[in-house]
């Protein structure tokens, strides 16, 4: 093997090394995990609205074929809202127009955002992934004002 061919490999390994310690190193000194959504929380049969505070909610949506439950709901600007979202059936898509909240409805798992409704106005939310005959009618809003 020709000299600087050795060099360069030996460079790569120690390199290779090197990033695979700090990777290690991310994950066990600084705590630091993949972003998920996903969350432990157990799935649940129902939609509902849980008002913590005149300015702070928690929504459970359960999608279905073909709609969201709860339906319309409505809370005031400015509001921080913990939304989880499981589906009954298929899976379905969840997103709520003009922000980035963007997840996936999946049978057996709760999926997890938090969004600040800050501008008054109709947040549609949609489902975005193909889920049969009625996919195209599944969608809801958030009234906020
Ligand atoms: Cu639900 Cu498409």
């Amino acid at each position: 093997m020709d000299k600087a061919e050795r060099t360069a490999l030996i460079l790569a390994i120690g390199f290779l090394g090197f990033f695979a310690g700090l990777l290690v190193y991310a994950a066990k000194a600084l705590n630091i995990d993949v972003p998920t959504c996903i969350t432990d929380v157990k799935p649940f049969t129902e939609g509902k609205v849980i008002q913590h505070a005149p300015n702070r909610y928690e929504i459970h949506y359960l999608a279905k074929m073909w709609y969201f439950e709860p339906a319309d709901v409505e809370i005031p600007a400015g509001s921080v809202v913990d939304i989880y979202l499981t589906s009954a059936d298929v899976i379905h898509g969840f997103q709520i127009d003009g922000t980035n909240v963007n997840l996936m409805a999946i049978p057996g798992t709760v999926a997890y955002a938090r969004y600040k409704f800050e501008k008054p106005g109709v947040y549609h939310i949609v489902c975005h992934e193909y889920c049969g005959i009625g996919h195209q009618d599944m969608s809801t809003k958030i009234i906020v004002k």
